[in-house]
């Protein structure tokens, strides 16, 4: 064992959660470590947790090159490009994701480096409370004891198993096994139609695979705003997703090769589905495995998350945490908000996270984006409030990319006019949501967007034309 290290700061966790936050810590000018676990193929360190590894990054590699892909096959015929010859190559497919991840992995390692914050590989838990700060020991290529007075606890999240079907990986895939299928599978099933079982969904539907989608709640995509889920949902069936809604999945049979679903759909009949692979995406449970937060007394809630206030304190003083093993939303700029907003505390500072302007996206073709309210949460509530539509059939942009579908959808107060919820599902919605975010950061109003100057032919004129709709005055539909 070597001599204890000391530190201000230690964060648990290198996600974008725990990196980020031990970035802004080093800036704000203290000792900081961070620790993480994850391991490459070869043993080395791969900072940047789930998000990196196997969430945000290859997730939206494969759906890059899938997308190219499909668009080869059909849609570069209208443009008048004729690809003779057309093939996947999906080994090269895969070893361009693994890249992209790298660099992100390698990207990580230099900002730590940069930023002066000590990295160590390996497991980090809590060895016990002492001299107004904590211990923290470091099991990995060495085993390390660390001192220190801060603990930001990001230890992120995993995929969440269906009983009695455990993750093998290779027939019955989490997140992590359905980014690295080896062979595009016939039948591809996938229970839950959330955010991983569309964009999965739709990676290895455009390469071939006929997918079939069990969610079992009866309505799709509850979290989204009604009228846009109702246009995605028709949009994906079109391109062929099989969606089944309220279903009721009962024995999973396993047999090394397929997997036998049994389930009840949303009549009652009981129904027997074969698939060479199923994705399960059913939610994912936070994780404090192997933190040992019981040697300090670190308090979980009933399912399991690390206990914080709004500012991310826990129980324990001077112990903070963020991201995924927390409340709210599981998502890399969450995490990365949160990250940062506990540094500044740290550092005396009023740092902070607004949850009513936490944009979603999910990544689909067409990307489906939304920030603040839907208007059914709005009609719950009982608010006053106008609308304001504009299909992307009506923008110039969107006809020259020969992307015209979905639309954008403005929510704002009836009275005051400010905008309480901005709904996108059509070409680079994850991109047009950023005026709504800065919009809504700045507590604008419709009126406000709809007399900005829009560059033409852009994209982002639909976003303007639908604020104008809020007051029937849309000057292109
Ligand atoms: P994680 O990213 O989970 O990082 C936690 C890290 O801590 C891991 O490296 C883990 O190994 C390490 N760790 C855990 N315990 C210890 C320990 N005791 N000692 C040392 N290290 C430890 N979000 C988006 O915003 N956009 C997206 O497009 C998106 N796509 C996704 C796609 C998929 C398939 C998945 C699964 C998730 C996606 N997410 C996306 C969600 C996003 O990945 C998470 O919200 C984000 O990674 C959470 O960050 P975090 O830092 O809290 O935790
Ligand atoms: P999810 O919460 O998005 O969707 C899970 C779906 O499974 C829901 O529709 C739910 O009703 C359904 N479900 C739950 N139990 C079921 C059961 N027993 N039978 C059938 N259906 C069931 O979770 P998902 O897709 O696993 O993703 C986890 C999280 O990862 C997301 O919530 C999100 O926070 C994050 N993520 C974010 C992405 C993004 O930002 N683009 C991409 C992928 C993941």
């Amino acid at each position: 064992m070597s001599d204890t290290k000391k530190f201000d700061v230690v964060v648990i966790g290198g996600g974008p959660g725990g990196y980020i936050a031990a970035i802004r810590a080093a800036q704000l000018g203290f000792q900081v470590a961070c620790i993480d676990e994850w391991k490459n193929e070869k043993g080395g360190p791969a900072p940047g947790g789930t998000c990196t590894n196997v969430g945000c990054i290859p997730s939206k590699a494969l759906l890059q090159s899938s997308e190219h892909f499909e668009h080869a096959g059909h849609a570069f015929k209208e443009h008048g490009i004729d690809v003779a010859g057309l093939s996947l190559n999906l080994p090269q497919m895969l070893k361009r994701k693994k890249t992209v991840v790298d660099q992100n992995n390698q990207g990580i390692l230099f900002l730590f480096k940069k930023n002066k914050v000590s990295f160590f590989h390996g497991r980090g838990s809590f060895a016990g409370a002492a001299d107004g700060g904590y211990t923290i020991n470091v099991a990995g290529a060495s085993n390390e004891t660390l001192q220190t007075k801060h603990v930001v606890v990001a230890t992120g999240s995993n995929a969440r198993e269906l009983p009695g079907a455990p993750f093998d990986e290779k027939v019955i895939l989490s997140n992590d096994g359905a980014l690295a299928i080896d062979a595009v599978p016939a039948n591809l099933g996938v229970i839950g139609a959330g955010v991983i079982g569309l964009e999965m969904g739709s990676v290895w539907r455009r390469l071939g695979a006929k997918v079939t989608v069990l969610e079992g709640l009866p309505t799709f995509l509850g979290a989204v705003d009604e009228q846009i889920a109702k246009e995605a949902h028709k949009l994906f069936t079109k391109q062929g997703l099989a969606i089944s809604l309220g279903c009721k999945i009962g024995k999973i049979t396993n047999d090394g090769k397929s997997v036998t679903v049994e389930y009840a759909d949303d009549k009652g009949a009981e129904q027997k589905a074969v698939f060479d692979k199923l994705i399960i995406s059913i939610g994912r449970v936070p994780n404090t495995i192997g933190l040992n937060g019981d040697a300090v007394g670190l308090k979980l809630d009933e399912r399991g998350f690390v206990v914080v206030d709004d500012e991310c304190k826990t129980n324990l003083p001077n112990v903070w945490a963020v991201g995924d093993v927390v409340r709210g939303p599981m998502l890399a700029h969450k995490a990365e908000e949160e990250g940062v907003a506990v540094a500044e505390r740290i550092a005396g500072q009023h740092g902070h996270v607004n949850f009513n302007t936490i944009p979603w996206v999910i990544y689909t073709s067409p990307e489906i984006a939304w920030v603040g309210k839907t208007e059914q949460a709005l009609k719950a509530e009982g608010r006053a409030y106008k609308a304001g539509t504009f299909p992307f059939m009506a923008n110039g942009r969107a006809r020259a990319l020969g992307d015209t579908s979905g639309m954008v959808k403005f929510l704002a107060d009836a009275t005051t006019d400010e905008i309480l919820g901005v709904h996108i599902v059509g070409p680079m919605a994850s991109e047009l949501i950023s005026e709504a975010v800065v919009a809504m950061e700045f507590r604008a109003s419709s009126e406000d967007i709809a007399r900005i100057c829009h560059a033409h032919p852009s994209l982002s004129e639909a976003t303007k034309e639908a604020a104008l709709a809020v007051d029937k005055r849309s000057l292109n539909f």
